[in-house]
Order: structure tokens, then C-alpha cells, then sequence
């Protein structure tokens, strides 16, 4: 019997779709049964680090939600097998995530082909044991359990080691992280790293953090309206952000200077409010 060509074509996409299922079929098998990356890596994972992995993942954000081994270990075009995913991995659910890393100074290198930034390439002071780790989604996160809390202090405190960075623990912002906590998530009162370097935004309804870390450096006072203001005046943010010192001390101490603007401000507004009241 002679096919049209247009059922022949359907027939050919369909065979296509059933390896595909095959394929993603055998993938799970070899999941459930805790086959999976063993033969692939052949031997650079053991049978506890495997089990650890499946913790993770098992109590994650992502089990929740149906993202599974395969959504990141499996290439999308080629389906072959990725042992160690980038960020490329996370593009298709993460595109904000993505493209916001790459814009910053921990991203830009990956945006421009070249090799990860890495601690040695630094001029801040940084972790003798981080020199060679290279940043990626991964750094900071935990990928298996995507647990965002520790990503928010602890993963940049294996790097980052100038003083700024080390006085933190001694703030009042610290101590409201420490005492608010709710796990896995860092909550809406605590003032973090990430808090002031990663900022979350509202994009249509949802918060989204914004992974570029160099977006609220420049120019500085950006920071004061994204992030400040959510909490404090703007002139008590101003007055820290503009003190040296005390963004070296992490803000562990109230604000000392008094920027002359406000100053200049409240005498016009006094002048003004004399005038209307005559
Ligand atoms: C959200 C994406 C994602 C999911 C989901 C995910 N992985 Fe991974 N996995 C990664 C990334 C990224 C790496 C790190 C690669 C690297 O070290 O550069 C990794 C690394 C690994 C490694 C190597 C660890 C090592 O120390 O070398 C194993 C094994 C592994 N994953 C197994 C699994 C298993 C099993 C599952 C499902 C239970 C899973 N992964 C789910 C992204 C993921
Ligand atoms: C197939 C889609 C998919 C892929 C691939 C994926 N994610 Fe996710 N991710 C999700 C979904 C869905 C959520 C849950 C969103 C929510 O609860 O609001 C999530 C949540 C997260 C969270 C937040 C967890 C929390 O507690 O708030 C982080 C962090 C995260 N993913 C990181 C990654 C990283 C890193 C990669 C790549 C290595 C990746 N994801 C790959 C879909 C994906
Ligand atoms: C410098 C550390 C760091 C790097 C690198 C990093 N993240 Fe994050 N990420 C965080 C922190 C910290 C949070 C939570 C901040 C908060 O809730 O205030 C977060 C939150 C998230 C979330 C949940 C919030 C949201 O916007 O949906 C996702 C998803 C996510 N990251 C994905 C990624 C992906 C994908 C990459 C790689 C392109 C990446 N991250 C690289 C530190 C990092
Ligand atoms: C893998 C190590 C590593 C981790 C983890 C890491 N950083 Fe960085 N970070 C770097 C390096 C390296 C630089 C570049 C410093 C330089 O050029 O002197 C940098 C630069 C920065 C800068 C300066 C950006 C600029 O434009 O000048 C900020 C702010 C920053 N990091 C904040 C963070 C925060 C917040 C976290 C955690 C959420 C974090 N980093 C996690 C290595 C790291
Ligand atoms: C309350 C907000 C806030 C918190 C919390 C905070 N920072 Fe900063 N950070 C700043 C400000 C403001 C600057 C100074 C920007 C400037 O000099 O223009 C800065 C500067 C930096 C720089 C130097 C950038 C450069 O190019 O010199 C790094 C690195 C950095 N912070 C990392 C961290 C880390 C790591 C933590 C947590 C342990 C942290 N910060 C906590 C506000 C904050
Ligand atoms: C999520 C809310 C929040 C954000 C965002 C925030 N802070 Fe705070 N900050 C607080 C709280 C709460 C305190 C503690 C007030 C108290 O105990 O009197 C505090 C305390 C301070 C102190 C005084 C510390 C002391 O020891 O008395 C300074 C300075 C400060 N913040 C500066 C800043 C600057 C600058 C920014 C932005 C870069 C900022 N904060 C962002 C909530 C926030």
C-alpha cells in the first residue's frame, strides 16, 4: 500500500518521539534502581555520595516541583548523558537567574568565552583554600538541594575574605539573620549578603533575585533606593553607604556622618513652609 507522503512524514515524527520516550524511559529505570552516573563516571562517585545526592534532591524545591536528575543531567538536544552541568543547564527554567550572572563581575568572564573568574584572579583579598575554585551556578549553590540559605552568607564567606566581608557577623543585620532564620529560604526582615549584593526584585508579580553582584556597586548610592529604603530613611542610608569606614565595619555601628545635602534640604523646605505660612 502506498503511503501520502504528509502520513509518511507523521509516521517518522512519531518514531522519532517513541525513542525519545525509550530513551527517557531507560534513564528513569536507571535511576530508580540507583544505577545511573555509577557506570557513566566508572567509579568517581560512590555508592554514599550517590545516596547523599538523592537526600538532597529528594526533600529540594526541585523534587517538588518534577525537575528531576535528567532535567539537568541530560543534555536537551542530543540527550547524551552531561556528568557536570553549567549553567547552561538551568537556562531553560532560569533564564532571569542566568542572564543577570552574566552581567556581573562573577559572570562576565563565562559571558565573554573565557575561562571561569576564580579567586586567584582577584585583587581583594580572598581564601588561600578557594584560590582555584571557579564560579559558576554551582558555587553558591548547592545544586541537589538548591537550599538558598546557606547561598546567602556561608557560600560567599568561603571566598570573599577582605574585612568588609569578615565584619558582617558582627552587625545587627547578622544578628537578624541569625535570630529570623526560617530555612530554606533566608525571610523578608533579614539583611544578608546577598540582601544587599544580589538584590530581590519584583518582575510581573514575582520576586526574582538579581544575580548581577555588581549592579547595586554602581553607581553606589543605587543601592540606597533598591535595597536600603526598603528599611531604613533615605537619609540614614546615605549617611552609611557615603562612610567609608563604616562600610568597612559592615554597618556595625549607627551612622556618624551628616551628609550637608539634607542639611541644605531641611533649611530650603523650613524657608519654604515660613513663606506659605506668612
Ligand atoms: C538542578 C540541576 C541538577 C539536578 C536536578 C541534579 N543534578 Fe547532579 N549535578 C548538577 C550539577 C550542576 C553538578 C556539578 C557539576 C560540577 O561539579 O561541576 C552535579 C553533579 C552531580 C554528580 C557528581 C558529583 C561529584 O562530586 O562529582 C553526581 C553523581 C550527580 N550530580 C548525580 C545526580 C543525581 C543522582 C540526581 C537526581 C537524584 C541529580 N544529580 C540531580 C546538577 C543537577
Ligand atoms: C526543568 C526546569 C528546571 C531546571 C533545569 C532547573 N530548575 Fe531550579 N527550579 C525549578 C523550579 C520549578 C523551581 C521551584 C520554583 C518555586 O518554587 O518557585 C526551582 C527552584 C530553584 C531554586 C530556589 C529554591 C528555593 O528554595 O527557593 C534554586 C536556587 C534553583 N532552582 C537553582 C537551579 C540551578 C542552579 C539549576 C541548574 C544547575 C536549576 N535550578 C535547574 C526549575 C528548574
Ligand atoms: C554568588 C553566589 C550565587 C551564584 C554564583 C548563583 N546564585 Fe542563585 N542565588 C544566590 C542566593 C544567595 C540566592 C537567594 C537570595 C535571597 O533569597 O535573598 C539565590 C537564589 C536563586 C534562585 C531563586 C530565586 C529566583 O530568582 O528565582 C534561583 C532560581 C537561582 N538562584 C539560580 C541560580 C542560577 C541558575 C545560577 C547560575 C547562573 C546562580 N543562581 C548563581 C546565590 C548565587
Ligand atoms: C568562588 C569564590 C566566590 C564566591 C563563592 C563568591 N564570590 Fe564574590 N567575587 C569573587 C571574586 C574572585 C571576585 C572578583 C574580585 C576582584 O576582582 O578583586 C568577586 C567579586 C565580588 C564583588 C565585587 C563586584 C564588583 O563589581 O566589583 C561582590 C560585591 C561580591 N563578589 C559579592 C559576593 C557575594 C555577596 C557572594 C555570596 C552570595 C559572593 N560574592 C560569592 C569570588 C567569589
Ligand atoms: C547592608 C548592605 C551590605 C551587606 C549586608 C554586605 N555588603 Fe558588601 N558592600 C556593601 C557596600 C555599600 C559596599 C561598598 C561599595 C563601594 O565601595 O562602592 C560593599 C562592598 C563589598 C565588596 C567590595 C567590592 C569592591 O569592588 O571593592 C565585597 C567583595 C562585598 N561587599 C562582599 C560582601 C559579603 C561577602 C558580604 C557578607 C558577608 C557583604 N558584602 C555584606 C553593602 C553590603
Ligand atoms: C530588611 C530590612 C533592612 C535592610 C534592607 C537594611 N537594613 Fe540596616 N538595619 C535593619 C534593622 C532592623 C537594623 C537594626 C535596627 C536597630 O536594632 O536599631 C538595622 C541596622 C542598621 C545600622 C545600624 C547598626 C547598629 O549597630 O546600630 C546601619 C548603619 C544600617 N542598618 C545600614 C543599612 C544600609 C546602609 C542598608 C542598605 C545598604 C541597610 N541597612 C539595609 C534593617 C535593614
Amino acid at each position: 500500500m502506498k503511503k501520502r507522503a504528509g502520513v509518511q512524514r507523521r509516521g517518522g515524527a512519531e518514531v522519532k518521539k517513541e525513542k525519545i520516550f525509550v530513551c527517557l524511559l531507560c534513564f528513569f529505570l536507571l535511576l530508580v534502581f540507583n544505577l545511573f552516573p555509577v557506570p557513566v563516571l566508572a567509579g568517581e562517585v560512590s555508592q554514599s555520595e550517590l545516596d547523599e545526592i538523592n537526600n538532597l534532591w529528594r526533600n529540594s524545591a526541585h523534587a517538588l516541583a518534577d525537575v528531576n536528575c535528567s532535567s539537568c543531567h541530560q543534555n536537551e538536544e542530543t540527550k547524551k548523558f552531561v556528568a557536570k552541568p553549567t549553567h547552561e543547564s538551568c537556562q531553560s527554567c532560569h533564564e532571569d537567574s542566568v542572564d543577570t550572572f552574566l552581567l556581573g563581575k562573577h559572570g562576565i568572564r563565562i559571558l565573554e568565552g573565557l575561562s571561569p573568574l576564580t579567586p586567584a584572579m582577584a585583587h581583594i583579598p580572598m581564601k588561600e583554600s578557594a584560590m582555584d575554585k571557579q564560579m559558576n551556578c554551582n558555587t553558591c549553590h548547592n545544586v541537589h538541594s538548591v537550599n538558598t540559605y546557606p547561598a546567602a552568607v556561608d557560600s560567599c564567606l568561603t571566598c570573599h575574605n577582605d574585612t568588609h566581608s569578615l565584619n558582617y557577623q558582627d552587625s545587627k543585620h547578622a544578628q537578624i539573620f541569625a535570630d529570623a532564620g526560617s530555612l530554606p529560604r533566608p525571610n523578608e526582615e533579614s539583611v544578608t549578603c546577598a540582601t544587599c549584593h544580589l538584590p530581590r526584585q519584583k518582575i510581573n508579580q514575582t520576586t526574582l533575585v538579581n544575580h548581577n553582584n555588581t549592579y547595586t556597586l554602581l553607581p553606589r548610592d543605587r543601592m540606597v533606593k533598591e535595597v536600603c529604603m526598603h528599611c531604613h530613611s533615605v537619609e540614614y542610608a546615605y549617611n552609611s553607604i557615603f562612610d567609608d569606614e563604616l562600610v568597612e565595619a559592615n554597618f556595625a555601628r549607627p551612622p556618624t556622618l551628616k551628609l550637608e545635602t539634607f542639611e541644605l534640604v531641611r533649611a530650603l523646605e523650613k524657608k519654604r513652609s515660613s513663606k506659605v505660612n506668612k
